[in-house]
This record gives structure tokens, sequence and C-alpha cells, in this order.
């Protein structure tokens, strides 16, 4: 089985609308058009951004993907704040984030409520990336895989079989997130190995042949090679690199 890896740049709350539109520019130029053959790239702005960077890659007929940073699971309706999926669809984003440790730590999102954003996002006909991750104390606690299989297996409760394999997962330590430290690549295959057995076992070997699972943590040009060419690791969801449009470029043809 031979997926393809995918390669995303989480910009969290960084680049307004036109640095949004430079930045997505850039990118295009730095990457070798040949390069999403064997590479699936998306951009998750600033929802302010979304609709600017849409713009661009509908003219400029980009094959660069557009992803959201989070979505709520309900379509409309008294929500102050919140964004819908349904919203999302139409403007052509194609993959959204949820579950990311930031999210569940500084606003309280829930395993049950990663799973209503999960179903939300397939039923809007995106593809979800689902965010899972250990904290320094449980690592050093030895619960790093019963954190992170909890967290998957809850956020894929009565998730069918076909969408979880069409479906991304992102294997994020916590402790890794933009603190400049990245798991080794034997620790982090080794979690997304734990990961695809989880799969494995509440699906079937098939589902978890095919669901990609991506790494994320403090992912730089100079780490994403030998965090590529691990087995279970599928693609990575770049944070503060993915700032710079030509070092998200070298991790992009990494993957390649
Ligand atoms: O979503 C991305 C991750 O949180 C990683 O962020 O690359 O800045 O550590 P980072």
């Amino acid at each position: 089985m031979s997926r393809k890896p995918i390669i995303s740049g989480n910009w969290k709350m960084n680049l307004n609308h036109w640095e949004a539109i430079q930045t997505v520019q850039k990118l295009h130029y730095s990457l070798p058009k040949e390069v999403y053959r064997d590479v699936d790239v998306s951009v998750h702005p600033p929802f302010t951004d979304i609709r600017s960077v849409q713009t661009v890659i509908e003219s400029d007929e980009l094959e660069l993907q557009l992803g959201a940073q989070h979505c709520h699971w309900e379509e409309k309706g008294a929500f102050t704040g919140e964004i819908s999926p349904l919203f999302l669809a139409k403007l052509d984003v194609k993959l959204v984030v949820c579950g990311h440790s930031e999210r569940r730590d500084l606003f309280g999102e829930t395993d049950e409520m990663v799973n209503k954003k999960v179903k939300a996002i397939f039923k809007h006909g995106m593809t979800p990336i689902m965010c899972c991750g250990e904290s320094l104390e449980e690592r050093e606690a030895g619960e790093t895989e019963a954190k992170v299989l909890g967290q998957v297996v809850a956020g894929l409760d009565k998730v069918k079989a076909d969408q979880v394999a069409s479906m991304v997962i992102a294997y994020e330590p916590i402790w890794a997130i933009g603190t400049g430290k990245t798991a080794t690549s034997e620790d982090a295959q080794a979690v997304c190995k734990a990961i695809r057995g989880a799969v494995a076992a509440k699906y079937d070997a098939e589902t978890a042949a095919e669901v990609r699972i991506q790494y994320g943590g403090s992912v730089k040009a100079s780490t994403a090679e030998d965090l590529m060419a691990q087995p279970d690791i599928d693609g990575a969801l770049v944070g503060g690199a993915s700032l710079d449009p030509e070092e998200f470029s070298r991790i992009v043809q990494f993957a390649a």
C-alpha cells in the first residue's frame, strides 16, 4: 500500500490577508510543479485570509490545497464567533485541522467535540486532520501511548472505516510544538506505528494501511528528511516553519 505523503502548513494566528497572498505566491514559485505528483500540500491560514488565499489558488490554478485550522460541528445558528463547516466547504476548503493541542488546552476542546467535528468535516465533503499528542509529563510517566491512542479511538467514535481510510491523523507531542524540540525520528515512528495499530484494531488492516499519519512538532527542513523516511510517517503538520515559503518548500521536497 503506498500512501501519498501530505505536508500541511498550519499558520496559526499569523499573517494578515495581504501577507497571506504574498506567502502563497512565494510558495508557489519555490515549489517545483512536479512535486504535486508525489506530495499533497496544504496551507491552513487564519479565517480572515481564507477567501484571499482561495482567490489566488483559483485564479492562478495552483495545486495547493486550501485548509482551515478548525471549525464548529453545526452548520449555522447562534454560535457567536464560530465557523461553519458548510461555509468553509463553500470556499473550497479541502482539509480542516481539528483537535489541535492548542485548541484542546487553551479553548477547552474535548475528545467528544473533536469527534463531532470529524463527522461534520466529512459531512461537508472535506478531510479532517485530527490531532493527538501527549504532554511532557505524560511522556515522562510512560503514558504516551495510552494518551495518544485514547484520543485517537475517542475521536474516531462511530466514524466509518472508508472515512478513516481517507483522513489524516497528526501526531503532535505537545512538548515539541513551538519549542524547537523535535521528537527523534525513532520516537515519532514508534507512536505513529502504534496509532496505525490502533486503527487496525478498531477497524481492519486495510483501513490502517490507508490512513495517512503526519508528525508535527518543530519540523524544519533540517529534520524533515529523517522523519519522512520513517515507514509510518506520511507527512508533516508544520507550524512555525510554514511561515517561511522557502523553508516550507524544502520540507515538502523531502516528502517527495
Ligand atoms: O500545527 C502545527 C504544530 O503545532 C507544530 O507547530 O512546527 O511551530 O512546532 P511548530
